[in-house]
């Protein structure tokens, strides 16, 4: 538009004066060209010579590799290159005219096609004109969107390489009719792919023989070879993997009395779930390889399950019932002292538990307890209460709980100032005579005896279940320390596994 108009007029007028010099010889020159020609003719000058047609093509852009079905979809302009012996010129005769355009149902054209095509109509060219000049040198750059079949073998994904063929030839000329020639595919145009590196496309000419005759047949066959960019599935998939999978390993550290193990546990399977699932998505239905993401995600899952049900047992070890009996011996030779020794687990309290078994034989002596009772305190007593020390019980310890402690040191106290208040054991009669209070004496060692012996079943009720809970922890920092290395393994080891790891890695996440 900001053309000013004499440019116009003065570009128009250059343009026709040309148009009608060179537009004379041109008609002159696709007249006499076309005057004979016959599209069908094979233009060779002997019938018995091949015409060699060169062949390549430039890769423009890889637009998309489907993975479920099997298709590359590549944006492709092929080149064409062949000599027409029926389309030649003397420049001398025809001045002006270096080149001609043809359509491509004019004259003769090689029938060349991708043999692996996945197209609806097969033929994915766009058919463009012929570019001939005088020495009937022809030029054929046909682009086109092409999706060829190709084995994408997702072993593995994403540390994957591909190589998709594409094979070209004539489909109906064989190899002394017209012989195929390549040469290098051209990547200067080519148009990176967020997923994909190009690494290299490799061509090669083939020639098959075919039981019927015994011309070869050649074709030509490009392998597109190209690398899958991991930074995607590193960040959207295996990251979040190995990090549920390290969540997993935290259920082992988690409080049996929190109450959250199983859940955190089958939290962490379920996410699992959901990432497997999304890369099932992506994956061919195929049962020839178990992609490598597969396999890691499924031995995830598989440590993860083995997780949920070491925590179960956990989970019945810490909330065991004391009635439910004692722990069998080799479990508690395995666990308490092997595992726990392995593990430089201390058990809470060791070592006032030697100290009270060694005086479990004074704690059953308990009725043997010289039972102090002062008259003086007795007599001069303030309202209904009775006081009692108990002597000889100064070393005695009960272990156990923290609130039976409370309740132990009470009884264990010494003679004047630890007393234990009995507030049930009424005195009958304060002043009355010795003849009463002897039977009431009784009555209340009685009564110190029935709480004594309570106070013993209940702390060896928790002692059984302490000795239960120590084994749960001792499984909870077995498992942790099992499966931390297993996961450490499994994670290195299959992701390790990969062929080019090392160099998708360096390459995509440090590049
Ligand atoms: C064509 O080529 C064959 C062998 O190359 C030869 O025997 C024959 O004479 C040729 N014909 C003509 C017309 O040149
Ligand atoms: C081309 O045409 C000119 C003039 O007509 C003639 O002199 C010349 O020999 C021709 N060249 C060929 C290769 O035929
Ligand atoms: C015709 O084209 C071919 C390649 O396409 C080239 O090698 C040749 O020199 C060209 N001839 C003329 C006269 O331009």
């Amino acid at each position: 538009m900001s053309v000013p108009p004499c440019t116009k007029v003065d570009v128009a007028v250059l343009l026709l004066c040309c148009l009608s010099l060179q537009g004379e010889h041109q008609r002159r020159l696709y007249r006499d060209l076309m005057k004979n020609y016959n599209p069908l003719e094979r233009p060779v000058y002997n019938d018995s010579h091949s015409l060699t047609v060169r062949f390549s093509f430039s890769l423009m852009q890889i637009m998309d590799v489907d993975e479920k079905n099997q298709v590359l979809t590549t944006n492709i302009w092929l080149q064409l290159y062949w000599n027409d012996y029926y389309l030649q010129w003397n420049t001398s005769e025809y001045p002006g005219v270096t080149n001609v355009r043809f359509p491509d149902n004019q004259i003769w054209r090689p029938d060349i096609l991708l043999y692996n095509s996945a197209d609806e109509r097969f033929d994915a060219t766009f058919h463009t004109n012929v570019l001939v000049n005088s020495t009937g040198d022809c030029q054929y750059l046909p682009p086109g969107i092409f999706k060829s079949t190709c084995y994408i073998d997702v072993r593995w994904f994403p540390f994957d390489v591909q190589r998709c063929d594409l094979k070209f030839g004539s489909w109906t000329y064989g190899g002394w009719s017209l012989d195929l020639q390549m040469f290098e595919a051209d990547v200067t145009g080519y148009i990176a792919n967020g997923e994909w590196d190009l690494v290299e496309v490799p061509g090669r000419r083939n020639e098959r023989f075919y039981d019927c005759c015994k011309e070869p047949y050649p074709d030509v066959t490009f392998t597109v070879v190209m690398r899958r960019r991991t930074l995607y599935y590193g960040l959207n998939l295996l990251i979040p993997c190995v990090l549920i999978s390290t969540l997993a390993l935290l259920v082992f550290l988690l409080p049996a009395d929190s109450g959250e193990k199983i859940s955190l546990g089958i939290t962490v399977l379920l996410s699992l779930t959901v990432f497997m699932l999304l890369v099932a998505e992506i994956m061919p239905a195929t049962s020839d390889s178990v992609p490598l993401i597969a396999q890691y995600f499924a031995t995830t899952m598989v440590i993860v399950g083995l997780s949920v049900i070491a925590t179960v047992l956990v989970l019945q070890y810490h909330h065991h019932d004391p009635d439910g009996g004692k722990m069998p011996k080799w479990i508690r030779v395995v666990l308490l002292n092997w595992c726990a020794w392995f593990l430089r687990m201390k058990r809470p309290g060791e070592e006032r538990v030697h100290l009270a078994c060694n005086n479990s034989q004074r704690r059953s002596s308990i009725s043997s307890v010289e039972l102090n009772v002062s008259q003086g305190t007795l007599q001069t007593a303030a309202g209904n209460m009775l006081y009692i020390g108990f002597r000889g019980m100064e070393r005695v310890h009960y272990t156990t709980s923290p609130d039976s402690g409370v309740l132990c040191s009470r009884l264990v106290g010494g003679e004047g100032d630890e007393k234990v208040l009995l507030p049930g054991a009424t005195m009958p009669s304060l002043g009355g005579s010795r003849g009463t209070t002897e039977p009431d004496l009784a009555k209340i060692l009685d009564e110190v005896r029935y709480i004594a012996e309570r106070f013993r079943s209940q702390d060896e009720d928790e002692a059984i279940c302490s000795e239960w809970k120590f084994a749960a922890a001792v499984i909870d920092r077995l498992c942790l320390m099992a499966f931390s290395v297993f996961t450490i393994l499994c994670t290195i080891g299959i992701l390790m596994s990969a062929p080019n790891f090392v160099e998708a890695i360096s390459k995509d996440f440090f590049a």
